[in-house]
C-alpha cells in the first residue's frame, strides 16, 4: 500500500501578513507537484481567505484549529463553515498547545473532527505523549486512547478523509526529535488502533510525525515504513525549508 506523502507546516502564532503573502509567493514557484506529494499550510485565520486566493496548482492552505458548531454566541472563535467558505483545505485539530492551553480535550476534538468530516474539510488529528508517559512506557496506551476518543462514531469511510499527525510533546519545538525508529514504532502502534477501528483501511490512513523535523532529520524520518509526512512547527516558516522538506518527500 502506498501512501501520497503530506508534507503539512503549522505556522502557529507566526508572521504577519506581507510576511505570509510572500512566503506562498515564493513556494508556489518551486513546490512539488501535488501528483508526488501533498503540501499545505496552516496559517493564522486572519491570513486563511488572502493566502487562499493566492494558492496556486500545488499548495494547499489550512486552519490551525475551528471550533465544532456552525454558529453560536462563542467571541473569537471561527466555525467550520466559515473556515470552509474561504476555501481552505485541511484543520488541524487537537494540536497539543490547544489540548495544554485552551482546554481542548478527546471529546472536543471528537466532535471537531466529526463537524471537520460534514463540511468537507481534512482533519489533520493530532495526538501525542508526554515525556512522562513515554519515560513511564505508557506512550502506546494513551496514544491509543487518544485515537478512539477522536474517532468515536467515525465511520470508516469517514476516517478514509482523516489524517493523523503523531507528535511527541517533548519533541515539539524543544529540537529534541524522536528518533526515526521511536516515531515509526508508534506510529505502527497507531495504525494497529486504526486497524482495530476499520479493518484494512488503517493501510489506507496516512500518519504523519511531528515535533522538531527540519531538513537535517527529514530524510530519515520519510525512510520510515508508516510514517506517512511531516506536521512541521518551526521550519515550516522558511520557505527555503519548507520547499527542502517538500522536495525530500517526492517519491518516498
Ligand atoms: P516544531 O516543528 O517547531 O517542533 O513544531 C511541531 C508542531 O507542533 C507542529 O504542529
Amino acid at each position: 500500500m502506498s501512501r501520497k506523502k503530506l508534507i503539512a507546516g503549522n505556522w502557529k502564532m507566526y508572521k504577519v501578513k506581507d510576511d505570509a503573502l510572500e512566503f506562498i509567493y515564493r513556494v508556489n514557484l518551486d513546490v512539488p507537484s501535488k501528483d508526488a506529494v501533498d503540501t499545505v499550510i496552516c496559517a493564522p485565520a486572519i491570513y486563511l481567505r488572502d493566502l487562499v486566493k493566492r494558492e496556486g496548482e500545488n499548495l494547499r492552505i489550512g486552519a490551525q484549529n475551528m471550533h465544532y458548531l456552525e454558529e453560536g454566541a462563542y467571541t473569537g472563535e471561527i466555525s467550520p463553515n466559515m473556515i470552509k467558505t474561504v476555501g481552505v483545505t485541511y484543520v488541524i485539530l487537537g494540536h497539543s498547545e490547544r489540548r495544554a492551553y485552551y482546554n481542548e480535550t478527546d471529546e472536543t476534538v471528537n466532535l471537531k473532527v466529526k463537524a471537520a468530516i460534514a463540511h468537507q474539510l481534512i482533519p489533520i488529528v493530532c495526538v501525542g505523549e508526554s515525556l512522562e508517559i513515554r519515560e513511564a512506557g505508557t506512550t502506546d496506551a494513551v496514544v491509543r486512547e487518544q485515537v478512539i476518543k477522536a474517532y468515536k462514531d467515525v465511520s470508516k469511510e469517514d476516517a478514509l478523509k482523516t489524517v493523523v499527525a503523531y507528535e511527541p510533546i517533548w519533541a515539539i519545538g524543544t529540537g529534541k526529535t524522536a528518533t526515526p525508529t521511536q516515531a515509526n514504532d508508534t506510529i505502527k502502534a497507531i495504525r494497529g488502533v486504526l486497524r482495530e477501528l476499520y479493518n484494512d483501511a488503517a493501510d489506507e490512513i496516512r500518519i504523519l510525525y511531528g515535533g522538531s523535523v527540519n531538513v537535517k532529520n527529514v530524510e530519515a524520518l520519510l525512510s520510515e515504513s508508516d510514517i506517512d509526512g511531516a506536521l512541521v512547527g518551526g521550519a515550516s516558516l522558511d520557505p527555503e525549508a519548507f520547499l527542502f522538506l517538500a522536495n525530500a518527500a517526492v517519491d518516498k
